[in-house]
């Protein structure tokens, strides 16, 4: 123990077939293209329909993940899923995918920590693996937050996107890897983003139906200014732990919620626009998803180069926030 750290040795995604544009959202509610893609970046996004579910998506994003890394399922021995969408309330959506992968040497369990989700389940990840108490664990970041958007609010309907994404971790010589990981949270800013009804305080009864309670409530703005603020504290706050600067970052991988957000951010931490990689024109903000796609798709595309200097940074329901610092 102790010179063990984690790596991702491989990646892989899931998006739905189906594509909603901004001009089909002009048809919903009153918006347009304009302002959707000034505003927030977001051209378009993806939707589950059909029989495509949160499990599903999961269950494909972590078999391309694990063929790519030459295992089995069987060869995990932890599955994490990141998800605030789960299939059902019971059981947890990482015992589908269990069963459906046929992983079952593994634990499993669900992990809700909003948007942040993905970076909370490396943070895990990692501690398991450094104290030898894990080999292998399956990271699957999913959301499928189409179902619980209220597709009568402007305000959050452009805003969302459904996805999964998957990483393998295994453990990795000393200074590689993870080299540092934090995880926040602040349960006091709890509402401005939260869905108020459905869960065990408020069930489902037909008034909170007619209220529309079962939807995503967010307080825009007040999220807005706390992401700046925190998605540059915290990436300054990793950087310092493992005794780099913002310059010897390769790439900042941001959660994509707001161009605006990360340009923003990006502008403060003194990146480059080419070292801050975006997707969210195609996406929309995918929530645990967000990251693990976009890290996957740029890995296709042969930028990401072995011993580059990556961080990560997200924020979330909760609220909740975090980064890590890896060198791939
Ligand atoms: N189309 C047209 N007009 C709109 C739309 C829309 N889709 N949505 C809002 N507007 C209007 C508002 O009604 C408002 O009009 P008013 O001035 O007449 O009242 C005007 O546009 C400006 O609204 P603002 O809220 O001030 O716009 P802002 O520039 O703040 O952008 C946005 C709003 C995009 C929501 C921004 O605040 C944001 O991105 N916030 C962060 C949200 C976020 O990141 N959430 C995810 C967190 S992660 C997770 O865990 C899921």
């Amino acid at each position: 123990m102790g010179d063990r750290s984690t790596a991702i040795i491989s990646t892989g995604r899931a998006l739905p077939t189906s594509k909603v544009t901004n001009r089909d959202l002009e048809e919903i509610v009153e918006t347009n293209d304009e302002w959707i893609t000034g505003r927030t970046g977001i051209s378009e996004r993806r939707m589950i329909t059909n029989d495509e579910t949160n499990s599903k998506l999961s269950v494909k994003a972590a078999h391309t993940a694990l063929n790519r890394a030459g295992l089995e399922p069987k060869d995990v021995d932890m599955l994490i899923v990141t998800t605030v969408t789960p299939d059902t309330p019971l059981p947890s959506t990482a015992c589908l995918v269990q069963a459906e992968l046929g992983a079952y040497n593994a634990s499993a369990f669900d992990l809700a920590a909003g948007c942040t989700g993905f970076l909370y389940g490396m943070n895990i990840a990692d501690q398991f693996i450094k104290n030898e108490a894990a080999e292998t664990v399956l990271l699957v970041g999913v959301d499928t937050l189409s179902p619980i958007v209220d597709w009568q609010d402007r305000n959050t309907c452009v805003l969302f996107g459904d996805g999964a994404g998957a990483v393998v971790l295994k453990a990795a010589g000393e200074n590689q890897g993870i080299l540092a990981s934090k995880m926040f949270s602040d349960g006091k800013k709890a509402e401005l983003l939260h869905v108020p009804g459905g869960g065990s305080r408020t069930p489902a009864t037909y008034r909170t139906i007619d209220e529309r309670l079962h939807y995503i409530k967010m307080n825009g703005s007040e999220v807005f200014k706390f992401a700046v603020k925190i998605m540059v504290e915290s990436t300054l706050q990793v950087l310092e732990h493992c005794n780099k600067k913002p310059e010897d970052l390769d790439f900042l991988i941001p959660h994509q919620a707001n161009v605006r957000i990360i340009k923003s951010a990006s502008k403060k931490l003194g990146l480059p626009e080419d070292r801050v990689l975006i997707n969210i024109q195609r996406y929309g903000n995918m929530s645990s998803a967000s990251i693990p796609v976009l890290l996957d798709e740029t890995l296709e595309e042969g930028k990401i180069q072995r011993g580059n200097l990556i961080g990560l940074v997200s924020f979330g329901a909760g609220l909740t926030w975090g980064a890590v610092v890896l060198k791939w």
